[in-house]
């Protein structure tokens, strides 16, 4: 039986299609069923209209708590029986209601080789640190920033001649290249396919 999944993003959703084109390239066994979106107006929010793929876009601030933001998000994700849910670029830290509805099947991708610099801005403290390699996880997410156990890992140089940009995209292209396959070496050893 396919896979049903959430995707979770806040931003561009670069992330967000490389998965949904590996779909439809049937690389990747599954569905997309819902984007889960905490920022009205990001680039994402078309990209998952376009491709067709519902989309639930709530801001925090109009929830009295977290835990009421996250009960929403789970009651969502359970209505369209989402058995996993992989965070692209989704800029929050997940609370229990989150971690609890779906163990060890939350999902991160973080643009640096954790455990170093976590957070905000991963690419740019690299960048800046003048580190030589840098890279990109996908890790479980657990109650920490971008903390869980390591699944995948690929290292990116950054060249002495590399600006910023240049570096991101390097990172950006890693990303698309190795989740969409994490996603499907995730999907295809789980023992079970979680509805
Ligand atoms: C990606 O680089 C992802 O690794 C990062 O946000 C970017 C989202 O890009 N995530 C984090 O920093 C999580 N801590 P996208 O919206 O184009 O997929």
């Amino acid at each position: 039986m396919k896979a049903k999944l959430a995707v979770f993003a806040s931003g561009n959703g670069t992330n967000f299609q490389a998965i949904d084109d590996a779909i439809v390239r049937g690389e990747i066994d599954a569905s997309i069923e819902l984007l889960v979106c905490d920022q009205p107006g990001a680039a994402v929010i078309e990209r998952a209209k376009r491709a067709g793929v519902e989309t639930l876009v709530l801001a925090r601030r109009d929830f009295p708590t977290k835990k009421a933001f996250e009960e929403e998000i789970v009651h969502a994700c359970q209505a369209h029986h989402v058995g996993y849910i992989f965070l692209a670029g989704y800029m929050r830290i997940l609370g229990k209601a989150m971690l609890e509805a779906y163990p060890h099947r939350i999902v991160n991708i973080h643009p640096s080789l954790l455990p170093s610099f976590t957070g905000l801005d991963a690419i740019g403290q690299a960048f800046r640190k003048g580190v030589k390699i840098t890279g990109i996880t996908i890790h479980y997410v657990d109650e920490g920033m971008d903390t869980g156990p390591i699944i995948a890992q690929a290292a990116v140089p950054i060249k002495d001649d590399d600006t910023l940009e240049v570096l991101e995209a390097r990172i950006h292209e890693t990303e698309h290249a190795l989740y969409p396959k994490t996603v499907a070496a995730i999907l295809s050893r789980s023992s079970e396919v979680y509805q």
